[in-house]
């Protein structure tokens, strides 16, 4: 497993990183403790070292309290990256926060739940419409500058906020949603990063599970999982993404591997990608998801990988960008 330098600091992490909001059970039918904890844990054998959670992963931090006991004595051996700026209000639904006492707060829990002192990476979840983005920024650095974090990242944002972020705080990384499917940050977001030393690590690689190759046409979404309100996952659309993972089961088995493992290393062979944050419940997903490093796609690959994408068309995936 290749570590990879977060942006312009000493800090390093694996291209593939275990993404714990599987793990906070929201929205992921069928996770216990102990799957979650042993999924943590298996990331030591893969030669992960990166873990990336959010104040808000779980209704009362699940996932960063898991994080903390499934680590133990081991928490240097990891990168915990976390977020702030969203929480969940009295009526269970995710709202934003992003002023400057709502974030030392939440940090301050984050760390609690973490067993920890410091984070490695805290990030601005999602930029709160209510307060300037620069006040958001400006608190992210205190924090650091306080030891209470060792870099600043910032997630959700546009070119032009990512910028207005940048010039109150240095930025070690940027993490936007991004996968075969989700392409948008290619324009702008990446080649800004590329350009100015940030780290790009995406979220949702395997788009929920959508690129991970298995998901049968017939499987029916349970009414617990919100999954299956997506385009994405309905009517035409469902339709040709299973015709594209038809075309890349083809290749991937070509290449001796599964089609989340092409689909990963896919990603983090991408110009400007540091990482893919890949969401697990269970051991065995991060195991086979972690095959994605390792080894290349060769040319003649990415080239009908390419073909099969133009082919599908322009996906409605019904995410936001
Ligand atoms: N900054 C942000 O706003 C933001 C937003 C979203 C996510 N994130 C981060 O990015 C991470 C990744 O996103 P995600 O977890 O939502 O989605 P994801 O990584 O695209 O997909 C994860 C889902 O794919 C399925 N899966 C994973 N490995 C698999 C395998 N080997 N075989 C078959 N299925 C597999 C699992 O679904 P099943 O439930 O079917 O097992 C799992 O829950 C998150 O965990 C989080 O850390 C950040």
């Amino acid at each position: 497993m290749e570590l990879r330098p977060l942006g312009n600091t000493d800090i390093r992490v694996s291209e593939v990183t275990l993404g714990c909001w599987p793990i906070a059970g929201i929205t992921s039918p069928g996770t216990n403790d102990e799957d979650s904890i042993a999924t943590i844990r298996e990331c030591f054998e893969l030669g992960i070292n990166h873990l990336d959670t959010a104040y808000c992963y779980g209704k009362a931090g699940e996932s960063e309290r898991l994080i903390g006991r499934a680590l133990g004595t081991r928490r240097d051996e990891m990168v915990i990256a976390t977020k702030g700026g969203l929480h969940w209000n009295d009526e269970g639904k995710m709202v934003h926060d992003a002023r400057p006492a709502a974030l030392r707060q939440q940090c301050q829990e984050s760390l609690g739940r973490l067993a920890t002192d410091r984070v490695d990476l805290l990030y601005l979840h999602a930029p709160d419409t209510e307060v300037p983005l620069r006040e958001s920024a400006g608190e992210l650095k205190r924090l650091m500058q306080e030891g209470m974090t060792r870099s600043v990242g910032v997630s959700n944002v546009s070119a032009a906020q990512l910028e207005e972020f940048a010039a109150e705080c240095p930025v070690a990384a940027y993490q936007p949603a991004y996968n075969m499917l989700q392409r948008e940050i290619e324009d702008d977001r990446l080649p800004w990063c590329r350009e100015h030393g940030v780290a790009v690590l995406v979220y949702w690689p395997l788009l929920k599970g959508l690129l991970a190759g298995k998901i049968g046409r017939d499987h029916v979404f349970a009414e617990t999982d919100s999954r299956r309100k997506y385009p994405m996952f309905l009517g035409q659309e469902r339709q040709k993404n299973h015709e594209l993972v038809d075309r890349l089961r083809e290749i991937a088995a070509e290449a001796g591997h599964s089609v989340a493992q092409l689909t990963i290393n896919w990603t983090i062979h991408r110009p400007g990608v540091t990482a893919a944050l890949c969401g697990a419940k269970r051991p065995e997903q991060i195991r086979e998801t972690a095959g994605g490093a390792g080894w290349r796609l060769s040319e003649e690959q990415l080239a009908r990988i390419d073909r099969a994408l133009a082919e599908r068309g322009t996906p409605d995936t019904g995410l936001p960008v």
